[in-house]
């Protein structure tokens, strides 16, 4: 048989509001052009993340029943452990609300102004909370992981020369780790391959530098290993994962992502000094060291989810299920980066919006002209997000990529949803140049993209 189907069904359903094209246009013009102003309940098919928006199993609900509410030492914690012990494989296991409540507390416990952190290509948050310390955050990825029109099968790759030119530069005394982020979300969703992770390794032993994972979406990673690497076919993706853990030191996680939580994240290490700094952290704005800022049910839906996303015929289906959407919309034209990541596929918007020059926003005008026409909801990794203004001249300076995330959500949509996005898409492409730019109205100083207002051109 060809076709891969879901591989569960559907036992509890939230209906959806159907909307006119004429109440869209309201409300997205009441919400200043910015869809995440939209309320949730206005919005058809919902691709802004794929974060905490997942759903969960029969197995993680009866776990929710079973959370043990003990302020400390709760048995639900103990599970957790065990869960996260049995893939990470680390010492310590640090539970923490979401990701970037972990990068806080790893940032402000080893990292000072001054010091370099080499990546494949930082998160956003992590990014912000490495720059909070007075730190630098330095993007390395391979060079083919930067030109969106290029097949290749590792795109998350980190550049190992520039890697060891950067030690070199710096210093290792500067360098207190290296964080891999597997599947490389800000670059597309591409993953990391096995062999790049030893030599990251060779290179972080040769210098006595810890390296840590940002293990967010580490199954999809496993899994694309499992496709992609040759000797890895045989593996299971937690055999797969357990070997890239293997190679870490440690990792921070937001459990919102490959671990079925709608909350919840994780720091896992070996060092027994930095779990010390990080718990005495922990204590004073988390909560205590045995829930870290979740409930037990939490802890416990997650012990179960990690486990979960593991499973070989859910990652078959996640994978092929995100590339069935980017291989139709490739067939219509529209302009992807490519190959498909493992969460989401991404549009490129200066190509889709080939009239709109970079001041009028290409991708979030597409974005905008998205929701208005069929109710999906996605979001802009572009010029609003990323692009800044010269405070002295007024002069723009663009990011090298304007795309449009179409993130999917795990075990919520079936085929049929993504059927309408490939329709709503592709009619909306033969249709392009009729979208319109916008400007901003109102620009706040940080983080625009969330809060922004527009106006069209
Ligand atoms: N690291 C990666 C790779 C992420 O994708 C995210 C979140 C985080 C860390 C932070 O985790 O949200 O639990 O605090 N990514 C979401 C997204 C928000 O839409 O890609 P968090």
């Amino acid at each position: 048989m060809r076709t891969i189907i879901e591989p569960f069904r559907i036992k509890v359903v939230e209906p959806i509001r159907m909307t006119s094209r004429e109440e869209r246009a309201a409300l997205i013009r009441q919400a200043g052009y910015n869809p995440f102003r939209l309320k949730a309940e206005h919005v058809l098919i919902d691709l802004l993340t794929d974060s905490g928006t997942g759903a969960m199993s029969t197995h993680q609900w009866a776990g929710v029943m079973e959370g043990d509410e003990s302020y400390a030492g709760a048995r639900s914690f103990f599970r957790f452990e065990e869960a996260v012990r049995g893939i990470f494989g680390h010492t310590h296991v640090i539970p923490t609300h979401q990701g970037r409540a972990s990068e806080r507390l790893l940032c402000r416990a080893v990292v000072k102004a001054g010091d370099v952190i080499p990546g494949n290509t930082h998160f956003d948050t992590t990014r912000a909370n490495i720059e909070d310390t007075g730190a630098e955050a330095r993007d390395m990825v391979i060079p083919e992981g930067l030109d969106p029109d290029l097949d290749h099968p590792f795109k998350g790759n980190i550049d190992l020369a520039d890697l060891e030119r950067c030690i070199a530069e710096v210093g290792r005394e500067r360098v207190p780790f290296v964080l891999i982020t597997v599947t490389n979300n800000s670059g597309g969703g591409q993953p990391v391959s096995m062999a790049n992770l030893r030599g990251t390794r060779a290179i972080c032993e040769r210098f006595h530098i810890p390296l840590l994972l940002d293990a967010a979406r580490f199954a999809e990673n496993a899994f694309f290993i499992k496709l992609r690497e040759p000797g890895y076919a045989d593996k299971s993706p937690r055999e797969i994962a357990c070997e890239m853990f293997a190679l870490s030191d440690g990792a921070v996680m937001s459990m919102k992502k490959d671990a079925f939580g709608n909350i919840g994240g994780v720091i896992s290490l070996n060092s027994d000094e930095w779990a010390e700094k990080i718990r005495t952290a922990l204590i004073l704005t988390e909560g205590f060291i045995t829930y870290g800022g979740l409930a037990g049910r939490d802890l416990e839906a997650l012990a179960i989810g990690i486990e979960e996303i593991l499973d070989e015929e859910y990652l078959k289906y996640r994978i092929a299920s995100t590339a069935y959407v980017g291989n139709h919309l490739a067939q219509a034209g529209v302009p992807l980066l490519k190959p498909i990541g493992g969460h989401a596929v991404y549009i490129n918007g200066r190509r889709f919006c080939d009239h709109l020059t970079d001041d009028k926003f290409p991708g979030w005008a597409l974005s905008v002209a998205l929701y208005e026409h069929v109710g999906v909801r996605a979001c802009e990794i572009g010029n609003v997000m990323f692009g800044t203004q010269d405070r002295a001249t007024g002069a723009w300076k663009w990011p090298a990529l304007d795309l449009v995330r179409l993130a999917i959500p795990r075990r919520v949509y079936t085929q049929s949803h993504m059927d309408y996005v490939v329709e709503g898409i592709t009619e909306l492409y033969q249709h392009r140049r009729e979208i319109r730019g916008l400007r901003f109205v109102h620009r706040p100083a940080v983080l625009p993209h969330f809060t922004a207002t527009f106006e069209l051109v």
